[in-house]
């Protein structure tokens, strides 16, 4: 993919200037001209898979209804003509293809990236008005889109009654452009914007995560309740009489919130590792997806690895991996895989392809730890033979209205 992604900006200043700041449209900054999508293969995916997907219709049953997939044939043949969208998230992992639009955005760790969106939308068809707790890169991929948005931070937050969609009742935007094939935009997280098709259009969001210290501590929460260290409890040998039993005394108070604080502090060592698997963890892997990847070639787990073969991840795992004083940790869909040092570059060549070349396996896992490792993998799923096309399995066509 040729493009001029950040137009005249380096990397660094993008980062400086722009990153979380304010946003940036850059003309011509991807070339889109090879993507060969059409609403009819979007509207059959969300028919044969679970892929995450919306419609949005903004004068449907009721002001901006949303529907959520998976969808039938007859939710698209009953749609009205014009000012309605169909968005599909986690597209890369349905069509690999896709994947190649985030590559250029690795300038920022993997895990920070949280996945593309594609967008079909007819005449007038948007989402509405709105912020999102992200950042996000807008690739214009067919027709035109114009978006707007408001810089000013002070922005009316008041949201509409009544939609499920959170959408800003009075948006009043200060910038407009309309967004040709190729054209990108960058916003920040929590700025306004809109982004209506003039015609029918296409567009790829990269979206990025950055997860809240709520849903951090309510992850962590469920996953370590059980923990060793959790279990201690409250203990009040030898305490006084209580004349007014109501009064949750002082020294009751600082000994509950020691025993709260003990369970924290204890767990704490834990959390490097914890990390790595929460934000590696995958989504429950779609059973199409599943069918489609075991072909006739390959007879699902119990394999070891076939010499000679390619492979690749399974769509949608993600890897990532840390550096700690003794050993590397490689998380790879929430599972943790501990190495030693001296596998440092095998460790970046798994986290850093998509596609396992044999030659490359071959020479890897002359290493007992790593042909042990590569088999777990394979084993679990991970690792899946490279050689068909999963989506001419998956992807039906539908009409798209
Ligand atoms: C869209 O592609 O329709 C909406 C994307 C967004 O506003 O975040
Ligand atoms: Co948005």
């Amino acid at each position: 993919m040729s493009q001029r992604l950040l137009g005249t900006l380096s990397i660094d200043d993008f980062l400086q200037q722009h990153w979380q700041q304010k946003p940036l449209l850059v003309r011509q900054a991807v070339d889109v001209e090879e993507i060969d999508l059409d609403p009819g293969e979007l509207a059959g995916l969300c028919c044969d898979t679970e892929a995450p997907s919306r419609i949005v219709i903004e004068k449907g049953e009721t002001p901006w209804q949303m529907k959520i997939g998976p969808f039938e044939e007859q939710d698209f043949t009953s749609l009205p003509a014009d000012h309605w969208s169909l968005l599909i998230n986690d597209i890369e992992t349905y069509l690999p293809e896709l994947q190649a639009f985030i590559e250029p955005f690795r300038f920022l760790p993997d895990w920070r990236i949280d996945d593309l969106m594609i967008s079909y939308a007819t005449d007038n068809g948007s989402v509405g008005p709105h912020v999102d707790d992200y950042d996000v890169f807008l690739i214009q991929l067919k027709g035109i889109r114009r978006w707007s948005i408001d810089e000013n931070p002070d922005f009316d937050k008041s949201l509409l009654t009544g939609p499920s969609l959170k959408i800003l009742q009075n948006f009043d935007p200060n910038q407009q452009w309309n967004l040709q094939p190729g054209d990108m935009l960058y916003l920040p997280p929590n700025m306004p914007h809109h982004g209506v098709a003039v015609g029918e259009c296409m567009t790829l969001s990269v979206g990025f995560r950055a997860p809240s210290s709520g849903e951090l501590v309510q992850s962590w929460l469920d996953d370590i309740g059980d923990n060793e260290s959790f279990k201690v409890r409250f203990k009040d040998a030898a305490r006084k009489v209580q004349n007014d039993s109501g009064e949750i005394i002082q020294q009751d108070l600082a000994e509950l919130k020691a025993v709260l604080m003990r369970g924290i502090t204890e767990s704490l060592p834990n959390l490097d590792s914890w990390l790595g698997k929460y934000l590696t963890e995958g989504k429950r892997p779609d059973p199409a997806l599943l069918e489609a990847y075991a072909n006739e070639n390959y007879e699902g787990a119990n394999q070891n690895l076939l010499p000679e073969t390619n492979y690749q991840r399974f769509p949608g795992t993600r890897f990532a991996y840390t550096k700690g004083e003794n050993e590397l940790s490689l998380f790879v869909g929430g599972v943790e895989f501990h190495l030693d040092h001296h596998h440092l570059a095998t460790v970046q060549y798994l986290c850093g392809e998509q596609e396992y070349l044999a030659p490359a396996l071959a020479s890897i896992c002359k290493d007992p730890a790593i042909l042990t490792l590569i088999n777990t993998l394979i084993n679990n799923n991970k690792f899946v033979l490279m050689e068909h096309d999963p989506c001419d399995q998956i992807s039906g066509d539908y009409p798209s209205s």
